[in-house]
C-alpha cells in the first residue's frame, strides 16, 4: 500500500524505514530538510538500556511516577516492553553507543530513573547520532524523500484519511498517512525547540476532526542556559539546552547565595522529576532577582569535556568556563505530553490516520515525561505503527476528544471582533499566562485572548504556521483551564474554579 509519512525525527524515520522493509510503498515528507527538528538536539539519549537489578517493570513504574499517575499503563508496558528490541534496531541501523570498557552499552542516569538505564552516542548527542543513521538508512532504501513541503491539510474522502495537500506540491494521495510532525514548543517565548516546530501536524488533525488528549500537560526543562546576561548576540539566540544527564553526573543546582536548594524542595533533589525542579528553579530564581545556577565544577574539566563534549563547546563558545564556575539557567518549554490520541499502534480516531512520536498522544507520559522516554516512545510506536498499517480494524475510542467546543464556539468572546497578531504577542501570552505556573483569572484571559485574533490568511508558510500555533494555542489553553486541579506539568498557584461557560461545559 502507498504510505505517506509527514516529518523526519525518529519517529516519522523509523515508521517509514519499517514501513518500506514490509513492503509499503513510502512517501517521507519533510518540511525543511531532513536532519532538521527536534531529534539531532537530544543531548540525553533514549532510555530503556536494562542493566543488573534492573527490569522494564521498574522503568514502568518510574515512567508512571514521573507523569504523576496520569499515564495508561498499557501504553506504558507497550514502551518499556519494547525497548531491548528498538535499541537493538537501532544498534543493526548503525548507531554507534556509547560503550564501556567491556563493551557493554555505557548506562547513564537522569532525573526520576532510579537506576542509570540511558543509553548515549557520543556523550551527549545521542539524537545527532540516531538522526543520522536512519537518515543514512533512509538514503539506502526505496522510500521516496521529499524535503521543503508543508503539508497544510489533510485529504478527507468518506471520513477517512486520503493523503494530504501540500502548499506547493498540490495533493499526495495515500492508503495510509502517519503523522510525526513533532510538538510544538515554537507556542511559547522561550524554549528549546527549533523554529520549524511550530504543531503543524496537530493543528492538521484538529481541523479534520480528530481526538486529541492531554494538551495541557506542556514540560519545561528546568535547565536551559540563561543567556540575559550574555553579549547580545548571544542573548538573541536560541535557548541552549544544558542536559539532564549533567545532573544525573552529580551537577547540583544553587541559588544566588551558593545554597543548594533543590536538598529542601524534594527527597531525591536535583534528580526529582522534572516538573518539580522546574517549578522550583522558577521559584527562587523569582524570590532572588538573580537566576540559579548550574554547578558542575566537581565534575572537573576533563569528564566534562569528555562526557558532554557538545555542551562543553557551547559553553566555551559563549565564553563560560563551567568546570570552574557555575552557569545561569532558566526553565524553558521543551515537550508536548499531549497530542494527537492513539491507539497502542499509533492509529487514531481518523480511519486511515495514524500519528507517532510528540505529535501522538498514547498515554505514555502523563502529565510529566520522564527523561530520555521520548526517542525511546518515538522509535518503539513508530515500530509498531509500522507493523500494523495493513491491519484493517479501526476501534479508537473517541473519549479522548478535548472539549474544544467552549473554546471555538460561544465562550463569552464576540468572534466578530477579531483583530490580527503577531508570532511574538502569541508566544508571550503563552509563556505568560499558559505557561510553568498558572492561574483560572490568567487562563480565561489567554483563552479569551486568543479568540479576539484572526487566523492568517497568507499563503506562505509563515501564515500558515502562525495559524497553526493560533488553533493548538487555543486548544492548549481551552485544555488547562477545563483542568482545575494542578496535576504533574498542568500546575495552578491558585484554584477558582472557572465559569463553566469558559470552559465549554456540555
Ligand atoms: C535532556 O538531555 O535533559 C533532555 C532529554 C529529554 O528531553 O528527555
Amino acid at each position: 500500500m502507498k504510505v505517506l509519512v509527514v516529518g523526519a525525527g525518529i519517529a516519522g524515520l523509523t515508521t517509514a524505514l519499517r514501513a518500506e522493509a514490509l513492503g509499503h510503498d513510502v512517501e517521507l515528507i519533510v518540511k525543511g530538510a531532513i536532519g532538521d527538528g527536534c531529534t539531532p538536539l537530544a543531548q540525553g539519549g533514549i532510555s530503556g538500556a536494562y542493566g543488573p537489578g534492573d527490569s522494564p517493570a521498574l522503568h514502568a513504574l518510574d515512567t508512571m511516577h514521573a507523569g504523576s499517575g496520569h499515564g495508561a499503563p498499557p501504553a506504558i508496558g507497550a514502551l518499556v516492553d519494547g525497548a531491548e528490541s528498538a535499541i537493538a534496531d537501532l544498534i543493526a541501523a548503525g548507531v554507534p553507543f556509547d560503550r564501556t570498557h567491556d563493551g557493554d552499552i555505557a548506562r547513564g542516569l537522569e532525573a526520576a530513573h532510579r537506576l542509570p538505564r540511558i543509553a548515549h552516542a557520543g556523550g551527549d548527542a545521542t539524537g545527532a547520532a540516531i538522526s543520522a543513521a536512519l537518515i543514512a538508512r533512509v538514503r539506502e532504501s526505496r522510500i521516496e524523500v521529499r524535503e521543503h513541503v508543508f503539508a497544510t491539510d489533510l485529504l478527507l474522502d468518506s471520513g477517512r484519511a486520503r493523503g494530504i495537500r501540500s502548499l506547493d506540491a498540490g495533493t499526495h494521495a495515500a492508503d495510509a498517512v502517519v503523522l510525526a510532525t513533532g510538538g510544538a514548543g515554537r507556542l511559547f517565548a522561550h524554549t528549546t525547540n527549533p523554529p520549524e516546530v511550530t504543531g503543524d501536524g496537530i493543528a492538521m488533525a484538529l481541523r479534520a476532526g480528530a481526538a486529541v488528549a492531554d494538551l495541557e500537560f506542556v514540560q519545561f526543562h528546568p535547565t536551559v542556559l540563561d543567556s540575559a546576561d550574555l553579549a547580545d548576540a548571544d542573548a538573541d539566540a536560541d535557548a541552549f539546552l544544558i542536559s539532564e544527564a549533567v545532573r544525573g553526573a552529580g551537577a547540583v543546582l544553587v541559588d544566588a547565595d551558593g545554597h543548594r536548594f533543590m536538598l529542601d524542595e524534594h527527597p531525591d533533589a536535583e534528580l526529582a522529576p522534572r516538573d518539580v525542579v522546574a517549578r522550583a528553579v522558577a521559584r527562587v530564581a523569582a524570590a532572588h532577582g538573580a537566576p540559579v545556577r548550574l554547578d558542575a565544577t566537581a565534575l572537573g574539566p576533563s569528564a566534562l569535556a569528555q562526557r558532554f563534549p557538545t555542551i562543553d563547546a557551547q559553553l566555551r563558545r559563549r565564553g563560560l568556563d563551567w568546570s570552574r564556575h557555575p552557569v545561569p539557567i532558566t526553565p524553558a518549554a521543551h515537550y508536548l505530553m499531549g497530542g494527537i490520541a492513539t491507539d497502542l499502534d499509533g492509529r487514531t480516531s481518523l480511519p486511515g490516520l495514524w500519528a507517532v512520536g510528540e505529535t501522538a498522544r498514547t498515554g505514555v507520559h502523563g502529565a510529566n515525561r520522564l527523561a530520555s522516554n521520548s526517542l525511546l516512545e518515538g522509535a518503539v510506536f513508530g515500530a509498531r505503527a509500522a507493523e500494523s498499517l495493513s491491519a484493517a480494524s479501526w476501534q479508537v475510542s473517541r473519549s479522548h476528544s478535548l472539549p474544544l467546543s467552549g473554546a471555538d464556539s460561544g465562550n463569552g468572546c464576540d468572534l466578530n471582533v477579531t483583530t490580527p497578531f503577531t508570532r511574538s504577542e502569541l508566544q508571550q501570552l503563552m509563556w505568560e499566562q499558559v505557561g510553568l505556573l498558572r492561574d483560572p483569572d490568567g487562563l480565561s484571559d489567554a483563552v479569551a485572548q486568543l479568540h479576539r485574533w484572526r487566523p492568517p490568511t497568507g499563503s506562505t508558510v509563515a501564515a500558515h504556521e502562525d495559524a497553526n500555533l493560533l488553533t493548538l494555542a487555543r486548544a492548549v489553553a481551552s485544555a488547562a483551564l477545563a483542568r482545575t486541579e494542578s496535576l504533574g506539568s498542568h500546575h495552578l498557584t491558585s484554584t477558582r474554579h472557572p465559569s463553566p461557560a469558559l470552559i465549554g461545559a456540555s
